[in-house]
């Protein structure tokens, strides 16, 4: 018998100011996107703005519908139409911001569970770690690779004998 102890780390910066500068172009282009989302029901406008690694960056925001299971995040509404239109670059990051009320929320906003499946299949598809940044008005933390959210994580690799 052993113990597998699994360890991540995230860095905390106190706002935009402190972040590279294309980490603070990426967040601000999240920041635009959120203000677009339809998000009527919820009032919870969530922006995501992705760098592919020829440079491009598409960005996202949360589709809502009356019936409710049928909206889409602004995660996977970005990174579906990012993966449609240029099949073949890999994703190097992703932006996420929320807003409701017209402010920025305090704490950074994580992307939900079926969010974190579909970065990892992004992953596994490039075979190359998304780094994640996430936005808030009392810190943006930034993580190495969205697989860290998603340890233990069901992929490709288990679909082969
Ligand atoms: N939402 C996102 O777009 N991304 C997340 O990471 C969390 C939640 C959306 C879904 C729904 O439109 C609204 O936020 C409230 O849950």
């Amino acid at each position: 018998m052993k113990k597998v102890e699994i360890t991540f780390s995230i860095t905390e910066y106190e706002g935009l100011d402190e972040l590279s500068t294309g980490d603070a172009l990426l967040v601000e282009k999240a920041r635009t996107a959120a203000a677009d989302a339809y998000a009527p029901y919820s009032k919870f406008n969530v922006g995501a703005a992705i760098l592919l690694d020829n440079g491009e960056i598409i960005t996202g925001n949360n589709q809502e519908n009356a019936a409710y299971p049928s909206g889409l995040c602004a995660e996977r509404v970005a990174l579906f139409y990012a993966n449609a239109k240029f099949p073949e670059s890999a994703v190097n990051a992703v932006a996420i911001t929320a807003s409701t009320g017209g402010a920025l929320v305090e704490n950074p906003v994580k992307p939900c569970g079926s969010c974190r499946q579909v970065l990892s299949e992004t992953t596994h598809r490039f075979g190359k770690p998304i780094r994640l940044i996430l936005d808030g008005s009392e810190k943006i933390q930034v993580v190495e690779d969205s697989d860290f959210l998603l340890p233990l994580s069901f992929n490709n690799d288990d679909l082969q004998d």
